[in-house]
């Protein structure tokens, strides 16, 4: 049955505040409590308040009617039953988690949320929940003005929110995002706050047109939407990794990504031919740069037909799978949701026949223009048509495909409003509502069907998935790239603010097209690009049509040189970044990160966009301008050291650094381990040896944990892993190292060296209670073979 929404469908309507204001939600009327659930009937409708876990709780204000317990598909946590009090005071009521307390005033209703040291974690004062009858909902917080906001998704700009008014609305920008640019293709309806070094976080779970205003004159913030009804949740951090721990809890972890996925791939609208492929592989080959994965854009499909190749282009796409995936490289197609209206193409007609594609109230099918022209769309709101869409996968995988991409899903369509007619009804398993609902969650449901799919298919190994649209809880299904940018600096430096939010928003596998999309690259942006790419979680360079080409070597000797180095330099750190995805899997942590989520008490990281982190020790501050050779890099509390040339700088300081064209800056923070490996041409090459470098701190203790497994099934889910734990104590000038080994997975490299800088001359170290020999390489390293 359709909901009654007496608030009809009329955009902008409800913008003129004054003659048409917010209707608050009033005072507080009765109130029931069950176990975790309390209900709280209101002059102008229903609160419900349910504890999700000691640290999350939510609130949904149904206006006019009661409460509906119902989720969007960002939510995957099921409420657990957890202690609460309910305490009827004269003026309010208490609700007492072991970690909570809401406290809800009744005359008006409003909230205020603190944990238990009685920090402030959500409060209302004047302004509280509001609604208006042509549809539009409100909600208010206060702010201090010592907050800082992250998350929030996709968005261009600077690390910190702070300032900001931010539309959740999945939008196909072709290239000219700039910092006004809002609404890009994903939607993230969740924020962390940042006060005084703890964190908080907020997801609204509304998937209408939404806004989050943070501008800074006020002293409320508030997050509002077109429609539907105020649904959020309220994490209780304290720090800002809790947080993260806690939105991944409600919205979903990503699994550890198939190890060829986080290697180097190549793309390019389009690879065209199945010749052009071969020769592009050869390349790589014949100049020995490592390459994991071949991308085939619109043009390898037989009139831009899903689950289709144009066999005068591609005659054999199977043998080309085989001979590509014999030299380590993947092959991954596009998919873009669109399909061709033909009543002689197979998809259309099972489709058609079997009700997949998205119609109106009236029961006309709706078509839009894309790149087949005349096209339908499923319906990922039915399970039934995801597992349709999901199934037909297995044209690919009987191929020996992998890995998909999806495109277009915002679901995009050549037209004015850019996107479906927002009139067009979603099936939503029998609980049918409009595209203007429903349209956010369009990408992350094709995500669903087509992650689901090509698992199904692929029969215990892990699928790979790259989307462009996506909602709260995509981590779960796909990685992430940023879109349509332009070879310009300028896109560069705004896709490092860019993915660290993404991260803060539970998405640890995102990136950029390196080099930029749409525009001519050069030389030495590119160089400068793929320094950044070598240490983005997703890797790729991608270039579009009538553009130069932008593969390594397109610019010439001395760029190809720089360029493949930093490739390379992907390959050795995979060990490294693959225990940050394990760890993005266990606790929701991003691989890239943001130093505040490090040094939330540092005021200097607040928002600080222009450089980076690698898990908790690893920072990266690479240059992004045309002919610059230096740049200021932030290094907090501690000592760190370059990794290039062992020197050593303060923390707590800025420091200006050299980087000509060649150099990318990183630093290791002393006392610290980073685990590498050797080159190799493409991950599925021997993996024989880890190299673990130990940067020396006196008088202290680091412990450090490299995980592996075997890189393509879910087996690591049962505990087929390998978590190698290293204590390594440094007293007295004398290092003693103590390996343990968690998990039944037996790896394939057998060869440990353990290289220490800048420790004091030794000639033997305790490992696990038996000396080994330490030899000297430079003056200031030296080596233990394990
Ligand atoms: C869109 C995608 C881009 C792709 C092109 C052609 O613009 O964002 O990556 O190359 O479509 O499929």
């Amino acid at each position: 049955m359709l909901e009654d929404t007496s608030f009809a469908i009329r955009p902008d309507q409800g913008m003129n505040e004054e003659k048409n204001p917010f209707q608050d939600i009033g005072n507080a009327k009765n109130i029931s409590k069950t176990e975790n659930e309390i209900k709280i009937s209101a002059d102008n409708g229903e609160l419900a308040v349910v504890f999700y876990r000691d640290d999350i709780v939510r609130f949904v204000f149904q206006p006019l009617k009661e409460v509906m317990l119902d989720s969007s598909p960002a939510i995957v946590l099921a409420p657990e039953k957890s202690e609460v009090k309910l305490n009827d005071e004269k003026n309010a009521f208490r609700l007492e988690a072991p970690k909570l307390t809401v406290l809800i005033t009744k005359t008006p209703i409003r909230i205020t949320v603190m944990d238990s040291q009685r920090r402030v974690l959500f409060e209302q004062k004047e302004k509280g929940i509001g609604f208006k009858p042509t549809g539009e909902v409100i909600c208010h917080s206060t702010r201090n003005h010592e907050d800082h906001y992250y998350g929030l998704g996709e968005k261009t700009g600077y690390l910190d929110k702070r300032g900001e008014k931010l539309t959740m609305w999945n939008t196909d920008v072709y290239a000219p995002h700039n910092p006004e640019t809002d609404a890009l293709y994903q939607s993230h309806p969740y924020f962390m706050v940042l006060r005084n070094g703890a964190a908080q976080g907020i997801h609204f779970d509304n998937t209408f047109k939404s806004t989050f205003d943070f501008r800074s004159e006020a002293d409320v913030y508030s997050f509002g939407a077109e429609g539907g009804i105020v649904d959020f949740y309220v994490m209780a951090g304290p720090g800002p990794k809790d947080v993260l721990e806690q939105y991944t809890a409600l919205t979903g972890r990503a699994p550890i990504p198939p190890k060829w996925a986080i290697g180097y791939h190549q793309s390019r609208y389009s690879y065209e031919s199945e010749q052009e492929v071969r020769e592009l592989a050869a390349i790589f080959k014949e100049k020995e740069i490592p390459l994991d994965a071949v991308y085939l854009d619109i043009h390898y499909m037989n009139g831009y037909r899903v689950f289709t190749f144009d066999r005068e282009r591609f005659p054999e796409p199977e043998n080309l799978v085989r001979d590509l995936k014999e030299q380590g490289i993947r092959i991954i197609p596009i998919v873009d949701p669109g399909v061709k209206e033909d009543p002689e193409y197979p998809i259309y007609q099972e489709g058609i026949y079997g009700d997949h594609f998205c119609k109106y109230i009236e029961g006309s099918l709706y078509f839009g223009d894309v790149w087949p022209g005349n096209s339908a769309f499923p319906d990922f709101t039915s399970s039934k048509a995801r597992e349709w869409w999901g199934e037909k996968h297995k044209y690919y995988t009987d191929l020996g495909i992998e890995g998909i991409w999806n495109d277009m899903n915002e679901p995009s369509v050549f037209n004015e409003s850019k996107t479906m007619d927002l009139k067009v009804m979603h099936n939503n398993d029998g609980n049918p509502k409009t595209h203007r609902e429903l349209h956010n969650v369009y990408g992350l449901l094709m995500g669903e069907a087509t992650y689901d799919g090509m698992k199904k298919q692929l029969g215990g190994k892990r699928p790979f998935l790259l989307t462009r649209s996506g909602f709260s809880g995509v981590q779960r299904y796909a990685a992430v790239w940023t879109g349509d940018n332009r070879s310009f600096w300028e896109h560069l430096q705004l896709s490092i603010p860019m993915v660290m939010n993404l991260g803060l928003s539970g998405i640890p596998f995102a990136g950029p097209d390196v080099g930029g999309f749409a525009h001519d690259s050069n030389g030495e942006l590119l160089a400068r690009w793929s320094q950044v790419g070598a240490f983005t979680p997703y890797f790729r360079n991608h270039s579009a049509i009538g553009t130069l080409r932008q593969e390594p070597w397109s610019f010439g000797e001395k760029y190809e040189q720089i360029i493949k180095k930093y490739i390379e330099l992907r390959y050795q750190w995979l060990p490294q970044l693959y225990t940050l995805f394990a760890e993005a899997w266990q606790k929701g942590l991003p691989v890239m990160r943001p130093l505040m989520l490090e040094y939330p008490e540092d005021e200097n990281t607040f928002n600080l966009s222009d450089q980076f982190m690698l898990g908790n020790n690893i920072i990266v501050a690479p240059i992004m301008q045309p002919s610059a050779e230096h740049r200021a890099v932030y290094l907090p509390e501690g000592e760190w050291v370059d990794y290039w040339t062992d020197e050593v700088y303060a923390g707590g300081n800025h420091h200006l650094v050299h980087a000509p064209l060649e150099v990318l800056p990183i630093f290791i923070k002393k006392g610290t381990v980073i685990a590498l490996g050797e080159v190799r041409h493409s991950t599925a090459a021997a993996d024989s040896k880890r190299i673990l470098h130990y940067y020396y701190q006196p008088d202290s203790t680091s412990t450090f944990k490299m995980y592996d497994d075997d890189g393509t099934t879910f087996a690591y889910e049962s505990g087929e892993y390998c978590l190698k734990t290293f204590e390594i104590k440094a007293m007295n000038r004398e290092i003693s190292l103590k390996i343990s080994t968690e998990g039944r997975y037996e790896p394939e490299w057998q060869e440990v060296d353990i290289i220490l800088h800048d420790a004091p001359e030794l000639t033997t170290v305790d490992v696990n209670g038996e000396m080994k020999n330490v030899e000297k390489n430079t003056e200031k390293t030296c080596t233990i073979h394990l």
